[in-house]
C-alpha cells in the first residue's frame, strides 16, 4: 500500500523573545503565576510586518533542505492556521510562490491549534488517494496579532512560529512496522464554540478580533479530548500505549499535558515537552516540538512518534507515524 513517509522536517522561530518579566510589565501578572499555571516561562514575537508566511516560508525552506528535496518535486501545500496574511488568498499560496512551485494544489486549514494534526491526515489521505507524490505540511501562526494585551488571563499565554514536515509517497507492508504516517484521528463537536474563540471575522464584525478563551473549562474539555485523540490511535493501530517511543503534543499548558500523561499512565520521560520555551504557538506547536525532538537526537529513524493535539472549535485528533 501506499505510505506517507516522513523525509525531513524544520522549523522556524522569531528572533524577538518575550519573557514573563517582560510581560508582568504590560499587565498585571508574574513569572511565578505563569510558571505555576502553565510551564510557560517565555515566547517568541513576530517583528513589525514579519507576517505568518514569512515563519511559514522559513520552516518549508529548512524542511525542504533537511529532506534533500527540492521544491520543484512538492505537488501538495497544507498550511495550517487560524492567522492567516489575509483573509484570501491563501497563505499556502503565497509560499508555493516564494518557493517557485507552479504545480499542484495549494490551501490553508483552519482548526485553530489542532490545525497541524489536521493538515497532516489530509496530506496522508491525498498521497494515499494518489493526488499527491511530495507534500509539505505546516503549521504557522502569529498569534500574537490576535491577542488582548490587555487581558492577563489569555495574552500570557501564546507565541508565534511556524514548524513543516515533508512527506513523500512510498511503499508500505500495511502493517504498523511500516515507516511513515499509520493512522490518524480527527474530531470536532462545534458546540463550545463560546469556550474559545475569536471575537472577530469577516462576515460577523468585518474586523480581525480578539481571541478569548474561558481558561478553566477548556482546560477541563482539554484533558479528556487529548486522551481520547491518544488512546484512540493506538487502539486503532492495534498497539499499546507503552509501544509508543515519542508522544508530541500539542503544546498547551504544561499541567494539561501532565495530567494527559497521568490519565494514561504515559512514561513523562516519552513526551516532549517545548512550552516552556514556545508558549502555545496554536498550529505551529506540534511540528516545532518535532524538530526539536529530531535535531536533538531523540527521535530517530524507525521510531514510532504520536502526535496529538485539542483546540478551539473544539478540535481535537492524533496521528501516528513511524519516523
Ligand atoms: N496572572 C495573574 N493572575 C491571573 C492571570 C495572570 N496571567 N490570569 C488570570 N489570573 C487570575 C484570575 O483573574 C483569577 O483571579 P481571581 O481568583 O481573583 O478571580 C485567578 O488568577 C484564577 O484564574 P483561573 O482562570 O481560574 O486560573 P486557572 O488555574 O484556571 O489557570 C489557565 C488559568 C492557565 C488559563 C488555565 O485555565 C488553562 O491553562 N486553561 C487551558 C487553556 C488553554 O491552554 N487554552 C489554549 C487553547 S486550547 C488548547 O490549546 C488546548
Amino acid at each position: 500500500m501506499i505510505r506517507s513517509i516522513p523525509v525531513g522536517a524544520g522549523a522556524y522561530l522569531p528572533e524577538k523573545i518575550l519573557t514573563n518579566h517582560e510581560l508582568a510589565k504590560m499587565v498585571d501578572t508574574s513569572d511565578e503565576w505563569i510558571v505555576e499555571r502553565t510551564g510557560i516561562r517565555q515566547r517568541r514575537i513576530a517583528a513589525a510586518g514579519q507576517k505568518t508566511s514569512d515563519l511559514a516560508i522559513g520552516a518549508a525552506e529548512r524542511a525542504l533542505k533537511h529532506a534533500g528535496v527540492d521544491a520543484s518535486e512538492v505537488d501538495l501545500i497544507i498550511l495550517a492556521t487560524a492567522t492567516p496574511d489575509r483573509t484570501f488568498p491563501a497563505t499556502a499560496a503565497r509560499v508555493q510562490a516564494h518557493l517557485g512551485i507552479k504545480k499542484g494544489a495549494a490551501f490553508d486549514i483552519q482548526a485553530v491549534c489542532s490545525g497541524f494534526i489536521y493538515a497532516l491526515a489530509t496530506a496522508d489521505n491525498f498521497i494515499k488517494a494518489g493526488q499527491a507524490t511530495t507534500a509539505l505540511v505546516i503549521g504557522a501562526e502569529t498569534f500574537s496579532r490576535i491577542l488582548d494585551w490587555e487581558d492577563r488571563s489569555t495574552c500570557v499565554l501564546f507565541g508565534d512560529g511556524a514548524g513543516a514536515l515533508v512527506l513523500q509517497a512510498g511503499e508500505g507492508e500495511g502493517t504498523t512496522a511500516d515507516q511513515g504516517v499509520l493512522q490518524s484521528y480527527l474530531r470536532c463537536d462545534g458546540s463550545h464554540e463560546d469556550l474559545l474563540y475569536v471575537d472577530g471575522g469577516p462576515s460577523s464584525t468585518g474586523t480581525v478580533g480578539h481571541l478569548r478563551m474561558l481558561g478553566r473549562e477548556v482546560f477541563r474539555h482539554a484533558v479528556t479530548n487529548i486522551a481520547d485523540a491518544i488512546q484512540t490511535s493506538v487502539d486503532r493501530a492495534g498497539i499499546k500505549v507503552s509501544d509508543v517511543d515519542w508522544f508530541v503534543p500539542h503544546q498547551a499548558n504544561r499541567r494539561i499535558l501532565d495530567a494527559t500523561a497521568r490519565r494514561l499512565h504515559l512514561d513523562p520521560e516519552k513526551v516532549v515537552i517545548t512550552v516552556e520555551k514556545h508558549g502555545n504557538t496554536s498550529a505551529a506547536s506540534v511540528p516545532l516540538a518535532l524538530v526539536e525532538a529530531l535535531e536533538d537526537g531523540r527521535i530517530k529513524r524507525g521510531d514510532l512518534v504520536l502526535m496529538e493535539a485539542m483546540g478551539g472549535g473544539f478540535t481535537w485528533g492524533s496521528a501516528l507515524l513511524r519516523w
